[in-house]
């Protein structure tokens, strides 16, 4: 007898496609995570932990999947988790991706390190489009970036600090990772500083950080971001409750629980393990956003349920842009918002705004 659970699930079809299409560096770049890859696998790990509880005869003829942040009512509740260099992954780059975003009603985070520059990618991308920022040594680029973040309608700024150095990437160090010249970091080109190009030993991103990103960058320095601009921002790559109180006092939107999937420093906590902690602290006074693992709408409802007020998505839509470009992405935001109604309806959680803890119950240990 073949079982459902013998054949390939969508998620993994969608990878096995990536794999194919990609050159092995590539894929491995995406794929892949820090050190023992120990953080990339507790991620999703973490998930099968929690099971669903639903409740019965509950009103569920209309779902609404909306939710609302401080600065912000979002059609869906997750949004595109910011990746850099999509044209390593398809020729149409963020173009498709910023395009896919905005045809199925999702936010879209924009890299420093995307391969389309953030002014021509806003005239494809939605609305509510947010840009993420690494914080340069040359703290002129990073005033000239907010300034044009502002300039070309992004709406909020995800300052990344999780990164003072890249994370050890075994499987990039060992493919000796380096790119094309038509992989460039188009945010950085009037700064002289968008060629990812030249002989490495080892990784060419990895070698790009040390010379560019500034390791000092201090609580100072997020404060002295948010006195800079009008825009909301949030401080992604937070995993301890301290950080979050500091992040409270620093005037910051939200905070954003992220180990980077697993790309960063290995052996740290899953997100969703990090998360219940973080919003205990200061999940009345911010945003917490998610991400990392994220693959399905289960997913999606788990992390809400556990305080979360949205939920990046990382891979899950990379792996879509290079099995397909922007139809593939489009299809897999689309069938990720079908399959959250469809969820919730069984949950019987009609409103995603009134989901919380009662909807989870811990998954037992299976008996040996
Ligand atoms: C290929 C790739 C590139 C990434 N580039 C960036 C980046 O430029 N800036 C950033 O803040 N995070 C970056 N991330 C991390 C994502 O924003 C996100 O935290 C992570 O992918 C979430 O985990 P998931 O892939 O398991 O969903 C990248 C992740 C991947 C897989």
């Amino acid at each position: 007898v073949t079982r459902v659970a013998d054949q390939p699930s969508a998620f993994d079809v969608l990878v096995a496609q990536a794999a194919e299409r990609l050159e092995r560096s590539a894929f491995d770049f995406l794929d892949g995570g820090a050190t023992d890859e120990i953080t990339l696998d507790a991620n999703r790990r973490a998930f099968e932990r929690w099971c669903l509880l639903p409740r019965t005869c509950v009103d569920v003829s209309t779902v609404d999947v909306s939710v609302e942040l401080r600065h912000a009512r979002l059609d869906v509740p997750y949004f595109v988790a910011p990746s850099g260099a999509h044209r390593l992954f398809h020729p149409d780059a963020e173009f498709a991706s910023a395009a896919a975003a905005k045809s199925s009603g999702a936010v879209y985070v924009t890299s420093t390190a995307a391969s389309v520059s953030m002014e021509e990618l806003a005239a494809v991308a939605p609305d509510e489009r947010w840009y993420q920022l690494y914080c340069f040594r040359d703290r002129g680029v990073v005033a000239d970036l907010v300034r044009r973040a502002e300039h070309s309608g992004y709406r909020a700024l995800v300052v990344t600090v999780d990164a003072p150095v890249l994370g050890r990437r075994l499987r990039d160090v060992r493919n000796n990772f380096s790119v094309g010249p038509e992989i460039r970091w188009a945010n950085l080109e009037p700064y002289g500083a968008a060629d990812l190009g030249g002989p490495t030993d080892g990784s060419v991103v990895a070698r790009y950080f040390a010379d560019q990103i500034d390791p000092s960058i201090t609580w100072d320095d997020i404060e002295q971001l948010v006195a800079s601009t009008h825009l909301p921002v949030y401080v992604k790559g937070v995993l301890h409750p301290g950080d979050a109180r500091r992040a409270v006092s620093a005037g910051v939107q939200g905070v954003y629980v992220s180990n980077h999937g697993g790309r960063q420093l290995d052996r740290v906590p899953a997100t969703l393990d990090a998360l219940g902690d973080i919003v205990e602290a200061v999940g009345d006074e911010l945003d917490v956003l998610v991400d990392g693992g994220v693959r399905c709408a289960a997913d999606v409802v788990i992390a809400l349920a556990r305080g979360a007020d949205a939920v990046g998505l990382g891979r899950l839509v990379i792996y879509a842009l290079a099995a397909g470009g922007q139809a593939s992405m489009t299809a897999v935001l689309d069938e990720l918002r079908d399959d959250l109604i469809h969820t919730l309806r069984l949950l019987g959680v009609p409103r995603l705004r009134s989901l919380d803890r009662s909807s989870l119950v811990p998954a037992r240990p299976t008996e040996s």
